[in-house]
């Protein structure tokens, strides 16, 4: 029997943590053979609610589920962490932007990177998925000092899964036909969805996404919908996204740890060690491959057409740009 993995989320009875600690405790984000350790950490004032979460997860006696711990404080909750997945924080509401939130939120950001770096597993991976996530993981990052910072991510995993649902929708293949379409930058309305490494294995065919899809719904609809997908989901449903949010969280560890299979690229939003310009330390959306368990390399060596590189500039400045806003936070 394995070791079980100690994984840590906030917000954990918030709408996207109801969604996710229980796909994990089934074994869907580490492996069907994994042991889990679920420690979930709430405000003090949700820990009736959080509470209920845990008797739930009780009541589903998941094989693979070793233990349930509460908290109602970050330095607790993430003692021996080996997965902290960051997704307590205040969501946006009709008519703001997901900026819009760094000042609320943002501070949060420096307590738990500071409970993380002082009582988590020495090489945890961590994921923010509370907005806006990328400032948020350059904030929790920033307090490392025992922690490696190369461990510090956000999500843009949702926003490549809707691009690729996208595709498969618009062609009426599986999203499974659809691989190495990948998202550069924030996780705002700057970030640039690229379909140039896209392709579409289907009917024993492989097709460039570029030739399979029309150019001018990928340039115009679809390039829009992904974009803004998810105030489009805050007005149809008055709350944000959380299942589908809380599906592609587990994407991100679950390809993190296990792999994708066949190399295919996936978008996490990590610091920058420079490449393509983009300043260090931004955590920034990359094309990246996994190389083995725990272990992402951003994909190198790409052709950036002007037009590409003009979007992918403008989403750093906006990154720039929050993280003058957070400045004391650093
Ligand atoms: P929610 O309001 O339903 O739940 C948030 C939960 O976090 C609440 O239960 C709250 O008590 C808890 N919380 C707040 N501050 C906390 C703290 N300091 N420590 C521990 N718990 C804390 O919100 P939600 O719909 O679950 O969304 C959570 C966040 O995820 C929002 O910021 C939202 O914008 C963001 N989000 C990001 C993505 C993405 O793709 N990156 C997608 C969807 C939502
Ligand atoms: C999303 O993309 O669905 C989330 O970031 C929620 C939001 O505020 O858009």
């Amino acid at each position: 029997m394995k070791k079980p993995i100690r994984v840590a989320i906030t917000g954990a009875a918030g709408n996207i943590g109801y969604s996710l600690a229980f796909p994990i405790a089934s074994g869907a984000m580490l492996g069907p053979d994994q042991p889990v350790i679920l420690q979930l950490v709430e405000l003090p004032m949700a820990m009736n609610a959080l509470s209920g979460v845990a008797m739930e997860l009780d009541d589903c006696a998941y094989p693979l589920l070793h233990g349930i711990e509460i908290a109602d404080n970050a330095a607790q909750g993430f003692k021996d962490a080996d997965v902290v997945m960051l997704v307590g924080a205040k969501p946006r509401g009709p008519g703001q932007t997901r900026a819009d939130l760094i000042r609320d939120n943002g501070p949060i950001f420096t307590g738990q990177g500071d409970a993380i770096d002082q009582n988590a597993a020495q090489d945890v991976k961590v994921i923010v998925v509370g907005n806006p996530c990328n400032t948020n993981a350059l904030i929790a990052a920033s307090r490392c000092k025992r922690t490696p910072r190369a461990h510090y991510t956000a999500m843009t995993r949702l926003d490549q899964n809707r691009a690729v649902g996208q595709i498969a929708k618009k062609l009426g293949v599986a999203p499974a036909a659809v691989r190495d379409v990948f998202i550069w930058g924030n996780h705002s309305d700057t970030m640039v969805p690229d379909f140039s490494l896209g392709y579409v294995a289907a009917a024993g065919e492989k097709k460039p996404v570029a030739s399979a899809v029309d150019a001018a719904w990928l340039a115009g609809d679809f390039d829009k919908t992904v974009r803004t997908r998810g105030k489009a989901i805050i007005d149809a449903r008055g709350k944000s996204s959380a299942a589908s949010a809380a599906f592609a969280a587990i994407d991100h560890i679950h390809d993190w740890f296990l792999g994708t299979g066949d190399n295919t690229v996936v978008s996490m939003a990590v610091p920058s060690d420079g490449s393509y310009g983009i300043p260090e330390g931004l955590i920034y959306s990359f094309p990246c491959r996994i190389t083995g368990p725990w272990k992402y390399e951003i994909v190198q060596g790409l052709t950036i057409d002007a037009a590409t590189q003009a979007r992918i500039d403008n989403s750093t400045k906006e990154l720039l740009a929050e993280r003058e806003a957070v400045k004391d936070l650093l």
